[in-house]
């Protein structure tokens, strides 16, 4: 069996595969992962069959959407999961089969309801029923301290000790424990009174995850992350430099029109020499007006050359096909030092 453990942050993510058919499947795999995993596959020669999610991460973007839709390949989740994406849910017990290797689902529900552990030959792939050295947490949404209590002193601690554990989190560097290990060391297993470990939890006083609205929203509705609709926007867009730019305009006479997308008020405040302005909220409104010459060469410009990126791929879409966006915004042209013009246009 082929096995890769692949880490961002504290976030883990594994990637099994079947070496004599040459079949994998992906757990929990991270969005900004996505060309890792790619490359992992096609350097290690991999279909991949499979991309599963072992719960719904509250604390980081999963990139089963994207994978599905890139791959072709279903995206797996226990049945109740909430994700509109997800297109093979699984019971408990429910197996999935890719080459010789059958990989089983073991519904553990506590840290989410839709938690299930992933069972295959020696190995348990917990998610984050089970951490090396703790447990995954209870106060998010649909999770539950006496569900977990079962879920780990009635179904996975009854494993084999030797059973090899790899979790969907490590902070400290750890790659895998065993059963037995952590029966015998983890500090939250120590508590197996069930209203004593329901109270532990219940007071652990943890910070809500970073990121947590957009990764809820992304992983349980299906929706795009914000790092996601720029990455889009930059692919349909050409970039100019700000050097660039600057020698354009001292030199004259260039075709170019600067548009800047920026609220009246910071246009205002100080903006490029010669500069145009139509707000990103009114672009699709005003463009006819405005941009009657879909020939023209436009260059868009923003604060931090994010929105003016959008704005640059939303005129491409338009029909503009040489609209470019500027590579940084007003803020680093200030910080270089370029003039700056007030007023109005
Ligand atoms: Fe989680």
């Amino acid at each position: 069996m082929i096995l890769q453990q692949i880490s961002t942050g504290g976030c883990q993510s594994y990637l099994l595969g079947c070496g004599e058919s040459c079949s994998a499947i992906l757990i929990d795999p991270a969005l900004p992962q996505l060309d890792r995993y790619l490359g992992v596959l096609a350097r290690e020669g991999l279909r991949l069959r499979y991309v599963v999610d072992t719960h719904t991460h509250a604390d980081h973007f999963s990139a089963a959407h994207e994978l599905k839709d890139r791959l072709g390949v279903p995206a797996v989740m226990h049945r109740n999961s909430v994700a509109p994406y997800a297109d093979l849910r699984l019971d408990d017990g429910d197996m999935l089969i890719f080459g010789d290797l059958r990989l089983q689902a073991i519904h553990t529900p506590g840290h989410t309801n839709d938690s299930m552990c992933l069972h295959i030959e020696d190995r348990l792939f917990t998610g984050d029923t089970l951490l090396i050295g703790g447990t995954g947490r209870t106060d998010l949404p649909t999770g539950d301290p006496d569900a977990l209590y079962d879920s780990l002193f009635n179904i996975v601690l009854k494993l084999d000790p030797a059973t090899q554990v790899f979790p969907a989190h490590d902070y400290k560097g750890q790659s895998s424990s065993t059963i037995g290990r952590e029966i015998a060391e983890n500090p939250r297993l120590q508590q197996r009174d069930r209203a004593a470990f329901a109270e532990m939890m219940q007071h652990l006083n943890l910070t809500a995850p970073d990121h947590m609205t957009e990764a809820l929203r992304t992983n349980m509705c299906g929706g795009k992350t914000i790092e996601q609709m720029l990455a889009e926007a930059a692919r349909k867009v050409p970039f100019m430099s700000l050097a660039e730019l600057r020698t354009r305009l001292l030199e004259g006479g260039d075709d170019l029109i600067v548009l800047d997308v920026r609220e009246r008020s910071a246009f205002e405040a100080g903006h490029i020499e010669g500069a145009r302005h139509l707000p990103r909220g009114q672009l699709e409104l005003r463009v006819n007006q405005e941009l009657p010459d879909p020939t023209l060469r436009i260059l868009t410009v923003c604060e931090f050359g994010k929105v003016s990126t959008l704005a640059a791929a939303t005129l491409r879409e338009l029909g503009f096909r040489r609209a470019t966006a500027l590579d940084g915004g007003m803020k680093l042209w200030r910080e270089k030092g370029y003039p700056v013009e007030e007023g109005a246009q």
